[in-house]
């Protein structure tokens, strides 16, 4: 099977190997939808300005709502000869209604054909995305609400360092998300520009009307340059940056939920349905998810750095290295697809054990820094403030005893200042109540959140 595509300035058919080695079908088909939606446009748009017959527009039309048919059953022939989708779809389209078919380039280029349909590609799943952030954001406002007054050791350096309540911890989640969303939504607008009318790269002859094929196809504008238009990937670069940095607060949450379901923290329960056993250890029950989607940021970093090594030093305009964005975009949206799915399935079913969370915050000292504002309070200078409770801290780990488990004697020996009203700021209740400001850990402060949370998401 030759190319009938360039045929004409050819003088032998291409190699065997070339053909296979520079076709992308194989990948690229995933844009029929999208390559569809772009011709019928294109051809409508041509129909206006009088390039082409309300009947050759209807024809086309009904050709490749045909095609998209038979792809979508499964019954369309792809062949590896026509190279990429693009052509396998005119070609079939040319087989289908004769003539008319091969009107359907006019105008037009693979290299403008191209970047539109991956545009539309992107638009259809930043939308997804969006709508899947928002879901996974919801089920943590859900769980953070129901845990507002859940009590568990906040860390630094992951040594216990004060009480926080677990609602605290999983709206930090939801405010990594909110910037996730954003990030991608702003994505969104540089994508949603047409650059069909670029055609090859300098524009074209026919007196195409761009404006009415970008409203046709929901874009915000043409772009504004023809060798910009077909040539540059930035915007499939920012969406892996987007993704890569989504990724990333994902393996923090990962970690955490690693952590948190070990025997030591024993702090939360994933139900056995997110998670799988070992086939030699009949105890098992390992916490595959996060531990994947941990290890999924992984590709998506290097998707970003694929892209950004791709379009390196490419001066204008299109070149074929263009072609290999695909893979590395598609797997890219797979992956964030997949842990944002698995993700929102997931988080709403988190259990906590509220008694061990408890008992860890209660046993690492953390009202300490509670003890040293209370001596403030009393007068005490903060730094000896500091200096007296290290020396009680060092007293509790010498006699296994908490602050809270003292007695006032015990505590008076560091600083005459303690009274009995102490014990107010060493529960853990008191410390975490007494952050009551906004962005603080207090309960009431996260219900506070939790509805602002709520009226963020709706207004989406
Ligand atoms: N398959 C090509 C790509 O993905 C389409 C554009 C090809 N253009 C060209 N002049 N060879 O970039």
């Amino acid at each position: 099977e030759t190319n009938q595509q360039w045929g004409g300035r050819f003088s032998e058919p291409t190699d065997a190997f070339v053909a296979r080695f520079t076709a992308s079908v194989d990948f690229d088909r995933r844009l029929y939808r999208q390559d569809i939606q772009g011709s019928i446009a294109h051809a409508k748009m041509l129909t206006k300005v009088g390039v082409l017959s309300d009947k050759e527009r209807d024809d086309i039309i009904r050709g490749l709502s045909e095609i998209r048919i038979e792809i979508e059953r499964g019954e369309f022939e792809w062949s590896v000869a026509l190279e990429d989708v693009h052509m396998n779809i005119e070609a079939a389209l040319t087989k289908k209604i004769g003539i008319t078919g091969k009107k359907l380039h006019t105008g037009r280029s693979r290299n403008d054909q191209v970047a539109t349909d991956i545009r539309l590609y992107m638009r259809d799943e930043i939308d997804l995305i969006l709508s899947e952030i928002s879901r996974l954001q919801q089920g943590l406002l859900d769980l953070a609400e129901q845990e507002a007054d859940t009590i568990m050791p906040g860390f630094t350096h992951l040594q216990t360092a004060q009480p926080v309540t677990f609602g605290h911890h999983l709206l930090a989640w939801f405010e990594m998300l909110s910037r996730d969303y954003e990030r991608f939504a702003d994505c969104r607008k540089r994508v949603n520009v047409m650059p069909l009318g670029a055609a090859a790269l300098a524009g074209t002859t026919y007196p195409i009307d761009r404006h009415y094929t970008a409203e046709l196809l929901q874009f915000d504008a043409p772009a504004g340059n023809s060798l910009d238009a077909v040539s540059d990937r930035d915007f499939a670069i920012e969406f892996c940056a987007a993704s890569s940095l989504l990724l990333m607060h994902m393996t923090r949450m990962s970690e955490e939920l690693v952590l948190w379901t070990s025997a030591q923290f024993n702090f939360i329960n994933l139900p056995d349905r997110f998670c799988t056993g070992s086939s030699i250890m009949p105890q098992k029950k390992n916490p595959d998810v996060p531990e994947l989607v941990r290890g999924k940021s992984g590709r998506v970093y290097g998707h970003l750095i694929a892209l950004l090594t791709l379009m390196k030093s490419q001066p204008l305009a299109y070149n074929k290295d263009n072609q290999e964005d695909k893979e590395p975009l598609f797997d890219a949206v797979d992956t964030v697809k997949g842990c944002l799915r698995a993700f929102g399935d997931m988080v709403p079913a988190i259990e906590s054990r509220k008694d061990q969370m408890r008992e860890a915050a209660r046993r690492g000292f953390s009202t300490a820094t509670d003890l040293a504002d209370y001596l403030v309070r009393k007068g005490v200078a903060f730094r000896d403030a500091h200096e007296i409770v290290g020396l009680s801290v060092a007293y509790g780990i010498k006699t296994s005893k908490d602050l809270s488990d003292m007695s006032l004697d015990e505590l008076k020996q560091f600083s005459d200042q303690i009274d009995e009203d102490v014990f107010d700021v060493l529960t853990l209740e008191g410390s975490v109540a007494a952050r009551n400001h906004i962005g603080g850990t207090a309960p009431d402060q996260v219900r506070a959140a939790v509805a602002r949370g709520r009226d963020l998401l709706a207004a989406r």
